[in-house]
């Protein structure tokens, strides 16, 4: 048997606890079956941790993510902690763990599945066939350039935040998006705003340059504005996109609803170290603690973490396919349920133990610990 590899849960706030716990169920039963031995070991990371130690990360939560294989992440934020100052409320500890962790390369699939079509506002005839990989950067651009601050003027407050890419943390990233399109479809479309940002001169100046190691992927540029129209217009034309954080952050949004739910969406945070999987919903406080919010793409989150960090990719596959078999056979939450006769409308206990059940007819999750 391999070496045990060390996951730590962040489940954190509103559906976040819900979620994980449906994916973690699953993650055990490949490994169980793939004969990998894991250690689980959980923190309150968000509110959940300001409530209990009066901040948004502990110490030692980030500790344990230095120390392991693999981070899964619930969600963080609720309205309860709205008025905390920027570095007390919860999304704080999703930006110093990608920051303290460098996970600087965010990948966000958009896939679509065929029984699904009818969920997602655009026409069938669109959105059909759509695959693309989002490849967002994550430790960088306006999330975390400085200066920023708000300052009294004459006339009210002003204020400010920096948009900064240095040609290093366009390269790396761009990097990982050539590496991830060589095992695609082999085309990328770099997204900047170039005819008025200079960072975006610069990143599509890198992008070029980088381009020149990957003869075989075409590259092509593309406006954010123009991107955010296409992602509408005609899906299918994208492959990867590579982009900076805060366009990614809002296009990984728009192109979510191609597939029908952004409860779909899984993501893999990379960097050189760590890796951090989360689902690209939110904490979705108004379902909080009603088992009614849509575990799968927590569960393709972890699809994701077997492929990328436990070396199991054919894990990653039974994972993915389990997912889709449990749509065909029509089961539903409320965000992806359209009501034709052939559908359950599924809480998110009856769609973790249905995908579950596709993995392992035989095992329960009871048996498991
Ligand atoms: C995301 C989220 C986060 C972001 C928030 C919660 C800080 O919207 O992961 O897309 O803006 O990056
Ligand atoms: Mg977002």
């Amino acid at each position: 048997m391999s070496k045990t590899k060390e996951i730590v849960v962040l489940p954190g706030d509103g559906i976040g606890p819900e979620v994980t716990k449906e994916a973690i169920k699953i993650l055990q039963t490949v490994c169980k079956r793939h004969d990998k031995k894991l250690s689980i070991r959980s923190f309150p990371v968000g509110g959940a941790s300001i409530d209990r130690y009066g901040r948004p990360l502990t110490e030692e939560a980030l500790t344990a993510c230095r120390k392991s294989s693999a981070i899964l992440l619930g969600a963080v934020g609720g309205g309860k902690w709205n008025d905390q100052p920027k570095d007390k409320r919860p999304e704080a500890a999703l930006l110093q763990l990608r920051k303290e962790l460098d996970l600087f390369a965010n990948l966000r699939p958009i896939t679509t599945y065929k029984s699904l079509l009818k969920s997602s506002p655009l026409k069938q005839e669109i959105v059909s066939g759509v695959d693309i990989m989002i490849v967002r950067e994550l430790t960088g651009g306006i999330y975390f350039g400085r200066p920023r601050f708000i300052e009294q003027t004459e006339q009210g407050e002003r204020g400010v935040d920096t948009l900064s890419y240095t040609t290093e943390e366009i390269e790396r990233v761009a990097h990982t998006a050539f590496e991830t399109a060589a095992k695609r479809d082999r085309k990328i479309t770099s997204v900047d705003k170039a005819n008025v940002l200079d960072s975006s001169r610069l990143w599509r100046k890198t992008v070029q340059e980088s381009a020149k190691q990957w003869p075989e992927i075409e590259l092509q540029h593309m406006l954010v504005d123009n991107c955010a129209m296409q992602l509408v217009r005609n899906p299918k034309q994208f492959d990867v996109i590579l982009t900076g954080n805060m366009f990614g952050d809002i296009l990984s949004d728009e192109a979510s609803m191609i597939t029908g739910s952004i409860g779909m969406l899984p993501s893999a945070s990379l960097g050189e170290e760590f890796a951090m999987y989360e689902p690209v919903h939110g904490s979705a406080p108004d379902i909080a603690g009603q088992n009614k919010a849509n575990p799968l793409a927590a569960i393709a989150s972890v699809a994701l973490m077997c492929r990328y960090s436990l070396g199991m990719p054919e894990a990653a596959r039974e994972i993915e396919a389990a997912i889709e078999a449990t749509l065909n056979d029509g089961f539903r939450t409320g965000d992806i349920s359209s009501k034709p006769s052939k559908e359950y409308l599924a809480d998110t206990t009856d769609m973790g133990s249905a995908v579950l059940k596709h993995l392992n007819p035989y095992m329960q999750p009871g048996n498991l610990l």
